[in-house]
């Protein structure tokens, strides 16, 4: 797989914030690539150091297989679209897409092709000669996002481009993003705190946190298996369910201990190195769907509260005295408040933790 762009290793200072810390990726030619994280992680410098607009004090940038790292934003082949996707409010939807392309010195025949183009693509095609000012904000995105495209950069660069538009225009708008992606086959470094976005849009994503990117993979790897508890915590929603404890070891049997609760984690020393954590803390956790409902389940709790979930039921299960769980189970089920339930646990989709370092220990070669 050819990369377009290669970050490495690249550290970035503002006073005593360390904004991000030794990152390295690779974006592949074509692909949407995420970098996923919450406010703060380092998202927005990492791009703005991409494209230019800030200077790594270590690392090098390169863009289709070129040191970019001492060029100018406008020799880098790359176009942003910002957050506050700035469109210029008196001019026309027209003139805001032939901005760059004007800019560049393009023919005016190569102007007029490639902005009706790019119109079209877009559904702008009945704006054109509407003043920008005045049409919707995900309409005024688009123009921000078509004045990219027109000039054909190597790779368009975008930082949370959906945040202002709100919550149904985003989900349609994520869509055709994406079907614009694939149909004009460009590549796509896309920013955004938003997991579910990152998931639905991209081909892989890099999550970051306090400026270090913690796992990169595709939406798929990084729902099935965290490497991490920060990546396990930020990812999916419902969120995991999470239970701290001590690992004993009783014979032969590894067991998560709370106060009074006692889970079993059969069959886990296949995936995990346990004896490593026999009498330390961990935490361990799995998804809700990861979990079924079973008279012969090892796990025993009373339900305090149902909730319908499209198909599902999902049940919240007190297994102890502090601790709830969110167990799916089919909406046919005869089930209800106060009764008392068993469960059990997919082993292959239970997370285990070193609550100290958060790193999973996996054994060589297991997940
Ligand atoms: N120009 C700047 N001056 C000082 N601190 C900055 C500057 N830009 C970013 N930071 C700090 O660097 C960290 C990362 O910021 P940013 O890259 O904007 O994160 P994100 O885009 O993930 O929200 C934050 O702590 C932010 O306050
Ligand atoms: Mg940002």
């Amino acid at each position: 797989m050819e990369a377009e762009v290669v970050v490495n290793n690249i550290s970035k200072r503002f006073g005593d914030t360390v904004a991000v810390d030794r990152v390295s990726f690779e974006v592949y030619r074509n692909e949407v690539f995420t970098l996923l994280g919450p406010s703060g992680c380092g998202k927005t410098t990492t791009l703005r150091i991409i494209a230019g607009l800030e200077r790594p004090d270590t690392g090098r940038i390169y863009i289709g297989g070129i040191d970019v790292t001492d060029l100018p934003p406008q020799k880098r082949d790359v176009c942003l679209v910002f957050q506050e996707y700035a469109v210029f409010p008196h001019m026309s939807v027209y003139e805001n897409i032939a901005f760059g392309l004007k800019v560049r010195k393009a023919s005016s025949d190569t102007v007029h092709r490639k902005v009706v183009e790019a119109a079209e693509t877009l559904g702008l095609t009945q704006y054109l000669s509407s003043r920008a000012g005045g049409i919707s904000l995900s309409e005024q995105q688009k123009i921000a996002l078509a004045r990219c495209m027109v000039v054909e950069p190597r790779v368009l660069l975008l930082d949370e481009p959906l945040t202002l538009v709100d919550a149904r225009t985003r989900e349609r708008m994520r869509r055709e993003l994406r079907e614009i992606q694939r149909k004009i086959g460009i590549t796509m470094l896309y920013v955004t705190h938003d997991q579910l976005e990152a998931l639905m849009l991209s081909d892989r994503i890099a999550v970051m946190n306090r400026g270090r990117l913690v796992q990169v993979g595709t939406p798929i790897e990084i729902y099935d298996n965290p490497q991490n508890l920060f990546v396990a915590q930020f990812i999916g929603s419902p969120t995991m369910n999470f239970i701290e404890g001590v690992l004993r070891k009783y014979g032969e049997s590894f067991i998560l201990e709370r106060d009074d609760l006692k889970i079993p984690l059969d069959n886990l020393a296949e995936y995990y190195d346990l004896e490593r954590l026999v009498d330390r803390e961990v935490v361990v956790g799995f998804r809700p769907e990861d979990s079924s409902i079973d008279v012969k389940g090892t796990i025993e709790g009373s339900i305090e509260l149902i909730e319908i979930v499209g198909d599902k039921l999902a049940l919240h299960i007190r297994v102890s005295r502090d601790v709830i769980l969110k167990v799916y189970t089919s909406i046919y089920e005869d089930i209800s408040i106060g009764s008392k339930v068993r469960f059990l646990l997919n082993p292959s989709k239970v997370h285990v933790f070193d609550k100290a370092t958060g790193r999973k220990p996996l054994l060589i070669g297991a997940k």
